[in-house]
């Protein structure tokens, strides 16, 4: 495979930089249809999905493999509301954490220590996975929300039992039930974020998986992953842009600058979809209601304008990202929070993965195209020379 004094850039290069095209895997989870701009869950457009069913039906139609009946609905709300709150070992570690870190630094802490109190921890068998996994997307929510709370120096709040999952989140973060515009704002935006195929968090997680390791250790993998500017954390840098563009006639300003900086819009390009990202227009169209009962509607209209003039300049689309911004400065959700807002939302998609890669596992095990060296020889310590 490796092309002799050849580079990643050479024509003779076999090299997929970032693994552009490469199909790594099947799956039965979700379909990025990035030609046709379709994401599926497991048989379902979002579009068929957002609206009509909340975050619990999501996650469960992505570890069952189907939507709920009204009775199994039932018992999976009963699963996540007896998993919700935290075991006090774990709300005591994750106060002994530094407050002012990054709020992924220490989501990603906090899930590593729920591994070590999960009875099932070290169980790759089907139905222990699954445990883990309700267990899990409970309560990575509550985990977020304490955080949120620990970096405002406020004490945490124990969830409310019977209080659907993103109501409860808010409830949990701010104190007091949400008006129920907010509430299901967010219950969409977890609908439209809990499965992407293999992006690079998922694929983080497949890839620990792989390994045999254990569930936890994959799911904080790919919160690492998930992380980065590039992949998550586009949300906060999207809402950073908006804060610094500040008014509407400040946009077209900003674009020239941003242009003669060869810098990056954020919230904007995509690697699989070809045109728009199909989450865009419906959290475009939940930002525009709720700006419009909001005292800053500024930032929805700085958005539309950014939107349309970078399309413009640059033919950049706007992905998931975009939108999510203004989604969650408008429901209450502090910006620093916000690349956790989207790991509470993958959790149920990262976890249908991990088990699907544990049922049918081979190690995964890419190739390098060697571009260093070769045939040096041996120089003994004391004759080595201090390069120019
Ligand atoms: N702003 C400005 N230019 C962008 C851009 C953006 N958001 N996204 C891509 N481009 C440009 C690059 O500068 C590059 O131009 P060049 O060839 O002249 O250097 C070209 O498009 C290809 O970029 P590349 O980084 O190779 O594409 P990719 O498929 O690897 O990148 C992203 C995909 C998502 C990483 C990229 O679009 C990006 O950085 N977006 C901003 C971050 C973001 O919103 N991430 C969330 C993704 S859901």
């Amino acid at each position: 495979m490796s092309a002799p004094g050849g580079s990643a850039s050479s024509p003779a290069s076999q090299v997929r930089k970032g693994l552009e095209g490469v199909i790594a895997s099947a799956t039965s989870v979700g379909d990025v249809d990035g030609a046709h701009c379709r994401l599926i869950y497991r048989g379902y457009s979002i579009d068929e999905l957002v609206g009509k069913t909340s975050f619990e039906e999501v996650s469960h139609l992505l570890l069952e493999g189907a939507l709920p009946t009204r009775a199994q609905l039932g018992a999976w709300t009963k699963q996540l509301d007896a998993a919700r709150p935290l075991e006090p070992q774990a709300l005591s570690c994750l106060q002994a954490l530094p407050a002012s870190a990054d709020p992924m630094a220490l989501l990603r802490t906090a899930v590593s220590v729920l591994g070590l109190y999960d009875p099932d921890a070290e169980d790759m068998a089907l139905e222990a996975m699954k445990r883990k996994a309700v267990r899990s997307i409970a309560k990575t929510a509550t985990i977020v929300a304490a955080i949120g709370r620990l970096r405002q120096r406020q004490q945490p709040i124990a969830p409310k039992t019977g209080l659907p999952h993103a109501a409860n989140f808010l409830y949990m973060l701010l104190g007091q039930e949400p008006p129920a515009e907010h509430a299901q704002a967010l219950d969409a935006y977890f609908v439209l974020l809990a499965e992407h195929g293999l992006n690079a968090s998922t694929f983080t997680a497949r890839t620990v998986t792989g390994t045999q390791s254990d569930y936890f250790s994959a799911i904080t993998a790919a919160i690492g992953t998930l992380k980065g500017p590039l992949h998550g954390a586009a949300n906060r840098k999207a809402m950073d842009m908006l804060l610094e563009i500040g008014r509407p006639e400040q946009v077209e300003p900003y674009v020239q600058k941003t242009l003669a900086d060869h810098k990056r819009f954020m919230g904007f390009g995509h690697r699989v979809y070809k045109g728009e990202d199909p989450r865009a227009k419906h959290l475009k169209a939940i930002a525009k209601r709720l700006s419009e009962h909001s005292k800053e509607p500024q930032w929805f209209a700085i958005s539309e304008r950014l939107q349309e003039a970078v399309q413009k300049a640059k033919g950049l689309s706007i992905n998931v990202d975009f939108y999510s911004a203004s989604l969650l400065h408008y429901i209450g959700i502090p910006t620093e929070l916000f690349t956790t807002m989207f790991a509470c939302a993958r959790m149920p998609g990262w976890s249908a993965h991990v088990i699907e890669q544990a049922l049918d596992n081979r190690l995964i095990r890419p190739l390098a195209e060697y571009i260093g060296p070769r045939d040096l020889r041996f120089v003994p310590l004391d004759q080595r020379l201090q390069p120019l």
